[in-house]
């Protein structure tokens, strides 16, 4: 459907603290003024999506989620029962599991996809929080049907806080906050005539076969279509997230005025870095500040995207960048009014500094291939890591206490953004590649061999550092096609987890899920088994 943008003001959900029981079922919702309303799944009674969670660094969090889905599967013709993880049964018993994504958290409590519960099952998760304050989120990870669950509405914003960043007026850090700090949750998404959700994107591909990537042709803000927000003459601060299955943004204003952008997924950057755009790839997170100080009452300012997806993709799925996100309107009052900090960590009464990235030459090496599961082309027939499923793989075991980098080489034609449970990671560089020669030097063999050859002798030009506002903490990476990402990993550890994973994983049924997973945060790909599994050895 044609919708007008910013007719609907954006909704801020509700926050949560403390112990709870989260319920996921079916809810309504309508997404925007002209569109009829819609079934929507949702957590803790919310029209769509969850709540906001907020913990404190330090104090441990029992969740329990029950899943109450009734009805069937939200997207019951669009299960793919081919795909790993994936049956019949989910169409009329779907299975939910929840992942905090990004909490350094026990196995046991991480939402592992093969750790799933169908209708009537509950889920009970003790999170230590225990490390920086950060935004984190919290999704279904469901193996095989992750991309549907989060469609049909499973996902939310987790806020984790700490004596430095406390998200009152009395933080040290000099932040918005209140009314002045808003979780922005993004994501693109398609919908039928009479306004319910529509997962189908690729015309071609018969319903019920695994499509590649779901594409929105428009875009919702904490599920809104193009919603507009009442801002005052001040400072925000915006926790934002890229919540879709598969498509990345390049956001600005449409005045291409400044900003701040003060963290990355992991928590503060050491200073604020000014800069007019950014790119968000999916699961990324990006804590800004922005200053509406000059923008007079009924005046406005948007939030947008020129992001172009690659030419297969526009060329199968005729979505064009969804530029209209958010509309900034200006009431004239007189808001929060203190510049962000000069500096974030590493000064007297703030949070210490990030560590100094060592040099990477004297440090192990693993490489991660990542390519289409035949030819490059579309429909494509699946993403493969190594040229490996989820089934395949070895269970990696990086050494406790030890750094990594790991060099993923992108010679697919789509962007991959890279996600690792459980550990951080900081972005060394990226360096462009010849990806038609670097196929062509290393025949690959049948799918299910393990094929990741070095990309040294086909590199291009010089490795680009990350810039100043990726420089950060990070757990999820965007590795462009035709490049090779490097990043530095580092494996802590009990000790420093303050948990054992290996006594954990010891006392957990089933081999499958002995490991925390890494995959692609396009879900679409993940559910395409993109996606393996590590340990941390001793
Ligand atoms: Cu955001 Cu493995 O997930
Ligand atoms: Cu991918």
């Amino acid at each position: 459907p044609q919708l007008t943008p910013y007719v609907d003001e954006l909704p801020v959900a509700p926050v949560l603290t403390g112990d709870r029981t989260i319920t996921t079922a079916a809810s309504t919702h309508r997404f925007h003024r002209d569109l009829g309303v819609a079934k929507t799944w949702s957590y803790g009674g919310q029209p769509y999506q969850g709540p906001t969670i907020e913990a404190h660094r330090g104090e441990p969090l029992t969740l329990t989620f029950s899943n109450a889905i009734d009805g069937g599967h939200l997207f019951a013709a669009d299960v793919d029962p081919t795909l790993q993880g994936a049956s019949e049964l989910d169409r009329t018993q779907p299975r939910t599991t929840v992942h905090i994504h990004g909490a350094v958290t026990p196995p046991e409590a991480d939402g592992h996809p093969e750790d799933t519960v169908r209708p009537g099952g509950t889920m009970t998760y003790r999170h230590p929080n225990g490390q920086d304050a950060a935004h984190l989120w919290y999704h279904d990870h469901a193996m095989g049907i992750t991309r549907l669950n989060a469609v049909a509405g499973l996902a939310g914003t987790y806020l984790l806080r700490d004596e430095y960043d406390t998200g009152t007026a009395a933080n040290r850090l000099g932040l918005p906050s209140g009314e002045f700090e808003v979780p922005l949750t993004l994501a693109d998404r398609r919908f039928l005539a009479d306004g319910s959700l529509n997962f189908r994107t690729a015309r071609e591909v018969p319903q019920g076969h695994w499509e590649g990537g779901m594409f929105g042709d428009l875009m919702t803000v904490n599920g809104i279509v193009s919603p507009y927000l009442k801002v005052a003459r001040g400072f925000y601060r915006f926790r934002v997230l890229n919540a879709s299955n598969a498509r990345g943004y390049r956001l600005f204003f449409s005045n291409q005025m400044p900003f701040w952008v003060v963290g990355t997924d992991g928590g503060l950057l050491d200073a604020p870095a000014r800069t007019t755009s950014v790119r968000l790839a999916p699961g990324e997170r990006l804590d800004l500040v922005v200053d509406f100080g000059s923008l007079a009452a009924g005046d406005h300012v948007d939030l947008t995207n020129d992001q172009q997806e690659s030419p297969e993709v526009v060329a199968a799925t005729a979505v064009v960048p969804t530029a209209d996100i958010l509309r900034f309107v200006g009431t004239g009052a007189r808001g929060f009014t203190t510049p962000p900090p000069t500096v974030l960590r590493g000064a007297a009464g703030l949070p210490a500094a990030l560590p100094a990235l060592p040099a990477a030459g004297t440090l192990p090496r693993r490489i991660v291939t990542l390519t289409p599961a035949t030819a490059p082309g579309w429909p494509p027939a699946g993403m493969m890591m190594n040229n490996l499923r989820y089934g395949d793989g070895p269970v990696l075991t990086p050494r406790q206490g030890t750094a990594e980098v790991w060099e993923f080489v992108n010679a697919s034609s789509e962007p991959h953004p890279m996600h690792l449970h459980l550990v951080h990671m900081r972005i060394l560089d990226r360096q462009v590649f010849d990806a038609a020669a670097y196929r062509k030097a290393n025949p690959r063999p049948e799918p299910g061999t393990a094929w990741s050859p070095s990309p040294d002798a086909h590199l291009l030009g010089t490795a680009q550092p990350p810039q100043a506002w990726e420089a950060g903490v990070k757990d999820t990476v965007g590795c462009p096609p035709g490049m090779v990402t490097r990043v530095l990993v580092r494996f802590p550890a009990a000790a420093e987890l303050g948990f054992d994973p290996d006594a954990s994983f010891a006392a957990m049924d089933g081999m499958r899920l002995r490991g925390y997973v890494w995959h692609c945060h396009i879900l679409d790909h993940e559910d395409d088994c993109m996606m393996a599994r590590y340990r941390i050895g001793t």
